[in-house]
């Protein structure tokens, strides 16, 4: 049977700040999308390897970015597919990424690493998700940048945060400017969100808004200690049992379907005639909101419990 093909879409997760919800937002927004029925990869290009550990792989267990990058090695040989999250696949990475640079031949253009790798990607999968280190400067967060369809921002909303905001999104100018002119801004992802704190959120809100016409997003992820547990746990929150009924897996939810909506419509969405968002065009699936608190037993979570969800 003919596979349909892929959309390939490329999304470059990031900040240079660390801290700020990159990794969590990549590895749940890619399990989101993959519960709507789309082939996602996570590629964690940190040597930090925060992606990988999320996802339950001890580091230096498998081959990953860095063979990709310094190697013949094939992309659908490297690819992790078990125990992960339905419809998403992994390419680990581990803390010698770090030496990157002097590995690499002297002769090899820097901003263009990612290429061969994701002309590969681009025709597997529908979401490839790039979790950055928290450095600008770091060769895979620039190849990052350079190789993009999209950057998504992910930052915490607190007042020290603006600051980063604004650099975050000089450095995007320049990448536009000298290396990669389509690179958009797909928005900004605002988690650990405190639902009290609605003056800072406005605030910020004005900020992005002025800096990126169009680019906030209606759903914001709030504070949940859930997902610091779930990440030591190797999870994420579609993993686990009952996740329907957590607040933070909703607004994952219809975070992807958000996604989905602006990608889909790139022009649309760029020129600014995007039709206004709902949730009932979108392949995504969409929990009945929730406003109780949901408690769930994290502890009480085995390795079979959740896998066993997670392979079907
Ligand atoms: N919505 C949230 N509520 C509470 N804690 C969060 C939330 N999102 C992320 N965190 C936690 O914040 C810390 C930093 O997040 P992380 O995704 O690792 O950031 P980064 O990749 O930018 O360094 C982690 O401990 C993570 O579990
Ligand atoms: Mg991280």
């Amino acid at each position: 049977m003919e596979r349909a093909p892929r959309l390939g879409i490329l999304i470059a997760v990031g900040n240079q700040k660390g801290g700020v919800g990159k990794t969590t937002v990549t590895v749940n927004l890619a399990a989101a999308l993959g519960l709507g029925g789309y082939k996602c990869l996570i590629i964690d290009l940190d040597p930090a390897a925060g992606a990988t550990k999320h996802l339950g792989i001890p580091v230096n267990s498998f081959a990953g970015t860095l063979e990709l990058l310094t190697t013949d090695e094939r992309l659908d040989v490297i690819a992790l597919t078990d125990r992960m999250p339905k419809g998403v696949d992994l390419v680990a990475a581990r803390p010698q990424l770090s030496e990157l640079d002097t590995v690499l031949s002297k002769y090899v253009d820097r901003t263009r690493i990612l290429d061969r790798l994701m002309a590969d990607a681009r025709s597997r999968y529908d979401f490839i998700l790039l979790d950055t280190a928290p450095a600008a400067a770091d060769i895979t967060t620039v190849a990052a940048y350079s190789t993009a369809d999209w950057f998504l921002l992910s930052a915490f909303p607190h007042p020290l945060s603006l600051g980063g905001l604004t650099e975050a999104l000089a450095d995007i100018a320049d990448v536009r400017r000298h290396r990669n002119p389509k690179l958009e801004v797909l928005g900004v992802v605002f988690s650990n969100v405190d639902g009290r704190a609605k003056r800072l959120r406005a605030q910020l809100e004005i900020v992005v808004t002025e800096a990126l016409p169009r680019r906030s997003f209606g759903t914001v992820i709030s504070q949940a200690v859930i997902l610091p547990e779930l990440s030591g746990k190797g999870r994420t929150l579609f993993q686990v049992p009952g996740y329907p009924k957590i607040a933070a897996a909703q607004q994952y939810l219809r975070l992807a379907a958000e996604v989905e909506h602006r990608v889909l419509n790139r022009q649309a969405f760029l020129s600014g005639t995007l039709q206004p968002f709902e949730q009932a065009g979108s392949r995504i699936p969409h929990p009945p909101e929730i406003t109780d608190t949901v408690t769930v037993a994290i502890d009480s979570l085995t390795s079979e419990s959740i896998h066993g969800e997670s392979t079907s």
